[in-house]
């Protein structure tokens, strides 16, 4: 009795406090916020069929049972006995997390896994047990995987710009993910990144919303394919919203945007992926400020207006709304392993890595006790039921693809070849250097030329992606490898600090130097450092200023996941090439800068650049004036015209 009344109480509490944060809520609203965007609320249409047979199952479900369902965890803390266990309707394996935490597990290793977490979660006690979902960040290619085919990150896709070459890497993906029974992947990252400071620009295609929307949806049909046949998994349309806007380019910091360019920019890859059928979301970690009225909304994970009016009601969109890692603890009043304000606002499913057990009692707790209505877990959780029931989760076991367990599902060298030639952008070729004809003596210089970790970027292997020799790639070549495929070891010398007794015996130069890999807020640069390529690389600057010097004519190739400051090299340089993060196929560059055999088709470059390149160590934005080459640009061979020398910038190196 006194319990019943307690809890009653609570209910009438949690009655007021939602009907408090309401009324702030209508308080502070700006009807523009959802009425920017179109009406799509009509394309939200349901197959009654799947909608009872969703029925069926949520009418038997305990209270527990559901919010084991809307709980994510990694599989670093979690067993598949845990899964079944606690009714878990989720697992992911975060950046670095491999089965048995074994770096070079094989295909046969993760789809193993996959099967007992699968099996595990089908063999619990309830009515009609729920098939777990795996999800990963494969987010160029099956970036977690030794022996997986790596593709050019998101910026060198927005240079090639050819959304059926995208549509396609979806589809290898996709293949190489069923592989390891893996039918979730957390990309395309949709962000418009605007400031070249933030340490994800390279997952954004470009700063042109029409780029980023092409591509993203063209990855999501690769990815997504029919939903539910041996080679389709779900994709996830992230980070929503405006986590490429963020002030200085912060990481998971606020972004002081309009109401329409949130919409209009932001939101642009968001239209064009729910139009291809996206069936999951994640939030941002970002926070949005309205630019205009300077209202700040705070964190994306809490904002009901934009997950639940705009994209669930405005937008029609029926699928899951994922939280990002951890992402809930940053809302005020919240932790990470609770935060009813998250699951009200339109959160479904929690991406509570190591804490989904206290998850799973808090949210319980929350629910008990009114701070969270019943109908706002009934509808996250018939949506998880929905997308699980569209992939074919409940029907066919991932173990029951044609690709499952099978090694060479996991690679595709030559359309990542293919991905490399169209996403370099040649931006220099003086006296027409490039192509070299083949008879070259080459002089090889430059760390970056033989280290695959930096031809790969962030997300590989680990989740920086910086603490990877060669050895532990299982897969790829180095450019290194490749120039010797292509033109005989013996026509390479290769010096890694480019020190050279004797340049008569070279024809040319061919110079490779790229930033070390970063992930997230590790690879931001805030002020007054600049984005200077030679200022953070000393010792690279040196060495092209005494290549230059020796009179032979060099060739850069550039591995970066911006563009940045860079006029010094390229003024010592006769060629310079854009390369982005090409990932495991070098072979693809060696197939641009090489002169094709007698007889054959020479490659060209056809990329151009995704964001403008900067003038200046200090220019952040495109908007900035002081552009050395603006967005879209990219020579051909077939272009001859010499760029010569261009001016160099004097500023001293600290930027405010
Ligand atoms: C990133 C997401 C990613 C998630 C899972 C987060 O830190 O922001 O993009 O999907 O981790 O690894
Ligand atoms: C995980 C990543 C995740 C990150 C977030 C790492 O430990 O492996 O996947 O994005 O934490 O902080």
């Amino acid at each position: 009795m006194t319990r019943r009344v307690i809890s009653a109480g609570a209910a009438i509490l949690g009655i007021i406090l939602s009907a408090c944060a309401s009324t702030q809520a209508t308080k502070h609203q700006n009807p523009q916020v959802v009425s920017v965007w179109p009406d799509r609320s009509a394309s939200a249409v349901l197959d009654p069929t799947v909608e009872s047979r969703i029925d069926v199952i949520l009418s038997s479900m305990s209270l527990e049972q559901k919010i084991g369902q809307m709980t994510q965890a990694d599989i670093r803390y979690i067993s598949p006995d845990e899964v079944r266990q606690y009714y878990v309707g989720s697992i992911l394996n975060g950046g670095g997390a491999w089965p048995s935490m074994r770096k070079d597990a094989t295909v046969a290793d993760w789809a193993e896994l996959a099967e007992a977490y699968y099996d595990a979660s089908m063999s619990s006690d309830a009515a009609y047990p729920v098939p777990v979902i795996w999800g990963t960040d494969a987010v160029h290619g099956h970036n977690n995987v030794a022996f997986a085919t790596i593709f050019p990150h998101n910026i060198g896709l927005g240079a090639a710009d050819d959304p059926d070459l995208t549509y396609r890497i979806g589809r290898a993906t996709a293949r190489a993910l069923r592989a390891t029974g893996i039918t979730w992947d957390f990309a395309p990252t949709l962000a418009v990144a605007q400031d070249r400071r933030w340490g994800r620009y390279y997952e954004s295609y470009s700063s042109d919303p029409t780029i980023v929307a092409r591509n993203g949806a063209a990855l999501v049909r690769g990815l997504q394919g029919h939903l539910d046949e041996d080679g389709d998994v779900l994709a996830t349309a992230k980070h929503y919203l405006g986590d490429g806007g963020t002030d200085n380019g912060k990481d998971q910091g606020t972004a002081t945007v309009s109401v329409k360019d949130l919409a209009k920019v932001h939101g642009a890859g968001y239209l064009a992926s729910l139009d291809a059928g996206v069936a999951t979301v994640m939030g941002s970690y970002s926070s949005w400020t309205d630019a205009i009225t300077h209202e700040a909304h705070g964190k994306m994970h809490g904002n009901r207006e934009l997950l639940t009016s705009v994209l669930k009601e405005r937008l029609g969109f029926t699928g899951v709304v994922v939280s990002d890692w951890n992402a809930i603890e940053q809302l005020p009043g919240c932790a990470r392993d609770r935060c009813p304000q998250a699951v009200n606002a339109g959160i479904d499913l929690f991406m509570v890595p190591e804490d989904w057990k206290a998850f799973i009692a808090n949210t319980l707790d929350d629910v008990r006790e009114g701070r969270i209505p019943e109908s706002r877990i009934d509808d996250a959780v018939r949506r998880i039921l929905r997308v699980k029931l569209a992939s074919g989760l409940f029907d066919h076991p991932p173990k029951e693809s044609q690709y499952f367990a099978d090694a060479s599902a996991v690679r595709a060298p030559d359309l990542a070849r293919e991905a490399v030639r169209k996403s370099a952008v040649l931006l220099k070729n003086d006296s027409q250097l490039l192509p070299l004809p083949r008879s070259s003596r080459v002089l090889l210089v430059g760390e970056a030329a033989d280290t695959m970790a930096m031809q790969m970027g962030g997300w590989t292997l680990t989740w920086q992606g910086d603490e990877n020799p060669n050895s532990d790639f299982k897969t790829g070549e180095t450019l290194r490898q490749a120039l010797q495929a292509v033109l005989g070891t013996t026509s390479i010398t290769y010096s890694k600090d480019g020190s050279v007794d004797d340049p008569s015996g070279y024809d040319v130069i061919v110079a490779v130097l790229g930033e070390n890999p970063y992930a997230e807020y590790n690879g931001d640069v805030a002020f007054p450092q600049p984005l200077s390529y030679s200022a953070s690389h000393p010792a690279d600057a040196t060495m092209l200023a005494n290549l230059a010097a020796t009179g032979l004519p060099v060739v850069t190739v550039l591995y970066s996941g911006r563009t940045l400051y860079a006029s010094d090299l390229i003024n010592r340089s006769q060629a310079f090439v854009a390369a982005f993060l090409p990932g495991s196929e070098a072979g693809g560059l060696a197939d641009l800068i090489v002169a094709a055999p007698p007889g054959e088709a020479q490659s060209d470059f056809t990329g151009h650049l995704p964001f403008a390149w900067p003038a200046t160590p200090c220019a952040t934005s495109d908007t900035d004036r002081e552009m050395l080459f603006r967005r879209g640009y990219g020579l051909a061979y077939a272009e001859a015209s010499d760029i010569g020398p261009v001016t160099e910038s004097v500023t001293p190196v600290a930027c405010d």
